[in-house]
């Protein structure tokens, strides 16, 4: 296996998507290719970024879907015709049960938008965590790129990145700042970090 195939699942705008997208075409990811977007909503701008990037993607619709079981059903067929080997969630607002987190141990990644343990968790999601943030009154806080397993943001932490707090701030306001100095930085590093580690280790199997 040259390349892992990374398929990447979504939510909204997608800016993390685009991160990865970009540091596809820069080099800074090499050791993978995203072959598949997963969206769970169907209005995701994510999409059309997948799409302007020549990216198949699918939607798997919550709202459609009858139960859980249903969704993450309806989303491993997807990841399975994709021969997918590495799952990163970017900016994806839902959270996967343990069936699913064991089938693809130490093969899915999360960012998460604060220094984990801090503000993260069931609840602790987009804007949320830096109105916590901000809430508590902290003064530096950052990104968290981590596997995922069945306990929300509870996994093995790959990379993390600290960033200021400053006089002022908004939750909007700090979101950007945080996406820009630490998000959109570390994830795809995280992914090839993976990335290669699963190449390296399928060449030794
Ligand atoms: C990002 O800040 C991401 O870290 C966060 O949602 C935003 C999605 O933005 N994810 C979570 O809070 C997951 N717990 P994007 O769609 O522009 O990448």
């Amino acid at each position: 296996m040259k390349t892992a195939n990374i398929a990447v699942l979504v939510s909204g705008g997608g800016t993390n998507l685009q991160a990865l997208i970009d540091a596809q075409k820069s080099g800074i990811i090499k050791s993978g290719k995203i072959s598949l977007v997963v969206s769970s909503n169907p209005g995701a701008y994510a999409l059309t970024r997948a799409q302007n990037a020549g990216i198949a993607t699918a939607v798997v619709s919550k709202k459609e879907c009858a139960t859980k079981e249903d969704f993450e059903t309806k989303i491993i067929d997807a990841l399975e015709n994709a021969k997918t080997d590495i799952i990163v969630l970017a900016g994806f607002m839902c959270i996967l049960s343990e069936n699913f987190t064991k089938k693809y141990a130490d093969r899915i990644i999360n960012v998460h938008p604060s220094l984990i343990p801090s503000f993260c968790g069931e609840g602790f999601y987009g804007l949320h965590v830096h109105e916590a943030a901000l809430g508590y009154g902290v003064k530096v806080t950052g990104a968290t790129v981590h596997f995922v397993n069945e306990i929300p943001d509870g996994g093995k932490i790959i990379l993390q990145k600290a960033v200021d707090i400053l006089e002022g701030d908004t939750p909007e306001v700090l979101q950007k700042r945080v996406m820009e100095q630490a998000e959109w930085i570390i994830l795809p590093k995280a992914c090839e970090l993976v990335c290669a580690d699963i190449i390296k280790n399928k060449s030794e199997e």
